[in-house]
């Protein structure tokens, strides 16, 4: 885990409302594997600090893809370039990666993991589908790769109509991310999928106990140190809120 005075590199626009930004962040870029998260806090910003997803890592830099959604990224998204942010990562358990083929199901935000979980799996030779869904068009990220692409909206606008869960095919490893409420009929389907579930957080190394993940076997555990990927079926969905952000837009 490294704590660094990353500055802001750039920012682009990849859906209606959602935005990557990248931070020169060398040895996070270079240690972070697909579903570990960084806990970013800058001067004025907000007491806690906020975890990001990797959503890329080349090089010397990582970026973070984000929605604001409140006060925190807000900040962010207002940001110029050069702009610090102190950056502490990589955090938390990523996917883990075997087998011959995965697909990756990301609704909305979502999306957040899933260019590293691809390069990842492509990486250890395994064959990759990206279902990505989103309400509509405007709202599917256009950064979404791999192997095969399978896009779903509620609308029908763009791919399949549907959700991105009954858009999506079999495979090996299943991996995904977004609202809760898709993760739960993960589970339903696919009870051994490996799911990056979003809770509050403080720290963000296992000291707070502030994001506590509810699970099936009863009590709880870390999401930030024993998570944030969880097998499917460990979690308890009904116990988890359904308002957190990356439901937001969703
Ligand atoms: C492991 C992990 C990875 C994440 N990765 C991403 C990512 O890649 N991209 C992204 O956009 N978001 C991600 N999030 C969620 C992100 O951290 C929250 O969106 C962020 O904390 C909200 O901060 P804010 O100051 O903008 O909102 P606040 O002003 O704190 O809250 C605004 C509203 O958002 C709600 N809220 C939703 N989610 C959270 C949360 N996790 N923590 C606190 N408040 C929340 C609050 O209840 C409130 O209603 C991730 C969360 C976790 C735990
Ligand atoms: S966020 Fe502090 S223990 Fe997990």
């Amino acid at each position: 885990m490294f704590l660094l005075d990353a500055s802001i590199m750039g920012r682009r626009q990849v859906a209606r409302g959602m935005f990557v930004i990248g931070m020169h962040a060398p040895e996070i870029a270079t240690t972070v594997r697909a579903g570990q998260f960084v806990n970013l806090g800058w001067a004025s910003g907000p007491l806690l600090r906020r975890p990001f997803s990797v959503y890329r890592a080349d090089g010397e830099h990582i970026e973070v893809v984000l929605k604001a959604v409140g006060l925190g990224t807000a900040q962010l998204l207002a940001m110029e370039l050069g702009d610090r942010v102190s950056c502490l990562g990589p955090l938390g358990r990523g996917f883990e990666l075997a087998g011959a083929n995965a697909v990756l199901i990301s609704g909305g935000l979502g999306v957040a993991p899933m260019p590293l979980a691809a390069r990842d799996a492509r990486a250890v030779g395994m064959e990759v589908t990206w279902v990505h869904g989103a309400r509509t068009a405007a709202e599917l990220c256009a950064e979404a790769g791999g192997d095969r692409v399978i896009w779903a909206t509620d609308d029908g606008s763009q791919g399949i109509q549907g959700t991105a869960v009954a858009a999506s095919p079999d495979a090996e490893a299943v991996l995904a991310c977004g609202p809760n409420r898709m993760l739960a009929a993960v589970a339903e389907r696919w009870p051994h999928a490996q799911v990056s579930v979003e809770t509050y957080m403080g720290c963000g190394t296992g000291v707070c106990l502030g994001c506590a993940m509810p699970l099936k076997r009863g009590g709880y555990d870390r999401a930030c140190t024993e998570g944030p990927v969880y097998r499917a079926a460990d979690v308890d969905w009904g116990a988890l809120p359904s308002h957190l952000a990356y439901a937001v837009g969703t």
